[in-house]
């Protein structure tokens, strides 16, 4: 069993070797020695306009979970770019069980179903599908197919906004809370957002009258990180910690979210904090390595997991130096491994809806 030190050491090597021709893209969720092993840190969005611009680079290894790479994968092996540098780039995944449940909460049969079912009830043609990135590469095919695009936390108000100009309905997956906070602040009022049960058999659990008033009809998945974070944890700092801030992801419940002084992706979490003057009081709702980062980095300030448990999402965590080192080494040796290769039929649809979202920016 290696040392830290001596596999920290390892995967150097392989970056000197490899030169600007790898790239290792950090999320912000990932633990401290691979965030400083990464080249580049970002949220799911600056990742994703990363890897569609990198001209140098011949191979990613994605330090996040599995939608990212598939996210990647497709924008930096788009056509016109396998075409230019004359091959694919791998994609790598250090540990392919680093997934994403909530992206595994919508799953294409189910979203199938779900349109067909929308279908014999109001005029499909009018219904934009958007969802959320964090979602598989055949859920933003589907968006792509279907005049949809797909978002991030740091642009679904932008998202939501095109979506709505162009079709009367949106159907938004697979972060119901994302959803929901996002069009609340647009106006939208909640009657006109139901959520779709995709085990419930009929019209998501709705009935046919909430199907035909809605405006943006909510799919029901969630992030079982940002779930955890209640309301009454922020009672709890602001009556203990006056002039405490709350900072939080969209991913928080709505009763979290209304509560709160800043709401937004990790970019913009971590924006709001270097931004403060020294002594500013945070309590902070997303996963708890970007806290306790933040915490490490800006002792000037006083800042909080908003959480009274332990809250980390345990996929990301699954990326660590061993498994870094292992996909590093192999790659080098020219024996790739992990490589997540989305089919193209499917990259096809999704760069469609990925394109959208770029142009949409945020
Ligand atoms: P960001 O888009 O804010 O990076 O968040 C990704 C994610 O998985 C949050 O749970
Ligand atoms: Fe998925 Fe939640 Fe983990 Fe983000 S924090 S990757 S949404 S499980």
């Amino acid at each position: 069993k290696l040392s830290p030190d001596e596999l920290r050491e390892r995967i150097l090597a392989v970056k000197r070797e490899m030169g600007p021709r790898l790239l290792i893209l950090g999320h912000h969720y990932q633990r401290d020695e691979v965030i400083e092993l990464s080249d580049l840190q970002g949220d799911s969005y600056r990742l994703s306009a990363l890897a569609a611009e990198n001209e140098a680079c011949r191979a990613i290894i994605f330090c996040g979970v599995h939608f990212m790479a598939e996210t990647a994968d497709i924008l930096a092996n788009r056509p016109e770019k396998v075409a230019q540098r004359g091959e694919r780039i791998p994609v790598i995944l250090p540990d392919m069980k680093a997934g994403c449940s909530m992206a595994d909460m919508a799953e294409i049969d189910q979203v199938e179903e779900c349109w067909q079912q929308l279908s014999q009830v109001i005029d499909i043609s009018e219904v934009i599908p958007v969802t959320y990135v964090n979602s598989s590469a055949k859920l933003k095919a589907f968006c792509g197919r279907h005049g949809g695009t797909v978002c991030t936390s740091a642009n679904a108000d932008v998202a939501l906004q095109w979506a709505l100009s162009r079709g009367r309905r949106v159907l938004f997956f697979p972060d119901q809370h994302l959803g929901r906070n996002t069009a609340l602040k647009m106006g939208i009022p909640l009657e006109a957002m139901p959520v779709w049960d995709p085990y419930a058999r009929e019209l998501g659990g709705n009935s046919r009258e909430a199907i035909e008033k809605s405006t943006v009809i909510l799919w029901k998945g969630h992030c079982s990180v940002h779930q955890i974070f209640r309301p009454e944890h922020v009672d709890y700092f602001r009556a203990n910690y006056p002039g405490i801030k709350i900072l939080v992801h969209p991913e928080c419940m709505k009763e979290v979210v209304e509560k709160a002084d800043v709401v937004g992706s990790t970019g913009r979490i971590i924006r709001a904090v270097e931004e403060a003057p020294p002594g500013t009081k945070w309590a902070i709702g997303t996963e708890l390595h970007l806290v306790n980062r933040l915490k490490k980095k800006h002792p000037e300030q006083e800042i909080y997991f908003l959480a009274p448990v332990v809250c980390m999402c345990s996929t990301m965590y699954r990326i660590d130096l061993p498994h870094l080192c292992w996909a590093a080494e192999n790659l080098a040796a020219g024996t790739p491994v992990n490589v997540i290769r989305v089919d193209d039929a499917t990259a096809k649809d999704a760069l469609v809806a990925l394109e959208r979202m770029l142009e949409l920016k945020g």
